[in-house]
């Protein structure tokens, strides 16, 4: 595995693989390795000839007060891990070379991008984009893969390659549990013994979700309700949001239809703010 740091560098190793008439793809992160990115480096491989794997913890989409400083970083276990998944080159860019002095541009998908996660982290997915746009344009790649962990991210970066005519295909992946159930996340680090026995009701109130709506249920309302109980039961410091959207606008829905519903949902234990969702299909 080559590991490059040079935004130049590898504009220039992406170029040549593309002559040389290579597949690129890209799994992008921000490191602190766990087996939700190693599925996606993974897919990436059975998807291209040659994977890239980005480490980069991205300034522009943290909030002033916000986890940027204590977000975790183990460069030396990072590299190992992505090696062994089948990485082939390590892009782990600095922060100054991506952002220098009179940085000025930066992108952003209206309206999604405002709602859930935007609406409490109100510059967050305009730093996602920037990046990601920027990570395209660096490694080129023919497909670049997300994780479905972060459905509304994953959604936001689909309209924006479209709207910006970015030439890759995106990916997404499904979301990599511990055996518990608990969705695996780099933030779960920050919780206590106690905490992270109670965020397993993210994934309860999911499952309920679905079994309740298996058993016929169509109430949004109704289901919210059973999901909030279900949360509130872990004591949780705050529950930001239960949406039920539409997959294919991520407009929320008050009555499920057919074909199906992505129930997102974002609590806080302590100052850890954990995200879990789940695709259910509606029976017509
Ligand atoms: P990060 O949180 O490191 O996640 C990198 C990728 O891994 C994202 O596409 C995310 O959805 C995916 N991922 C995280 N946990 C997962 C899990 N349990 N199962 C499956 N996939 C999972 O998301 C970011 O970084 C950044 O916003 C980034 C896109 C890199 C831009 O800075």
């Amino acid at each position: 595995m080559e590991v490059i740091s040079s935004l130049r560098v590898v504009q220039e190793r992406a170029d040549r693989l593309r002559r040389e008439g290579k597949r690129i793809g890209v799994v992008p992160t921000m490191g602190y390795l766990h087996e939700g990115h190693l599925s996606l480096i993974k897919l990436a491989k059975q998807q291209s000839d040659v994977v890239i794997t980005t480490i980069f913890v991205n300034p522009t989409q943290f909030g002033p007060e916000e986890d940027f400083e204590r977000y975790p970083r183990d460069l030396e276990r990072d590299r190992n891990l992505a090696q062994e998944a089948g990485t082939d080159i390590l892009f782990t860019p600095e922060a100054k070379a991506m952002y220098p002095e009179g940085y000025r541009t930066y992108v952003e998908v209206t309206e999604v991008s405002s709602i859930l996660e935007g609406k409490i982290r109100p510059t967050h997915f305009r730093g996602v984009t920037t990046v990601v746009a920027k990570l395209l344009n660096l490694t080129k790649p023919h497909v670049a893969v997300f994780g479905q962990k972060d459905a509304q991210q994953a959604f936001i970066i689909r309209q924006m390659v479209r709207d910006l005519n970015i030439d890759t295909e995106i990916a997404v992946a499904p979301i990599v549990r511990e055996a518990d159930g608990l969705a695996m996340s780099s933030r779960n680090v920050y919780l206590s013994p106690q905490q992270r026995k109670n965020a397993l009701s993210l994934y309860r109130s999911l499952q309920y979700a679905k079994a309740t709506i298996e058993a016929g249920e169509r109430s949004v309302s109704a289901l919210r309700k059973g999901m909030e109980d279900l949360l509130r039961k872990s004591e949780p410091t705050r529950i930001d949001y239960i949406a039920f959207l539409k997959p294919e606008t991520f407009q929320e829905v008050e009555l499920l239809k057919p074909p199906s519903v992505l129930i997102a949902l974002a609590v806080r234990f302590g100052s850890t703010r954990l995200l879990d969702n789940i695709l259910i299909d509606i029976p017509s």
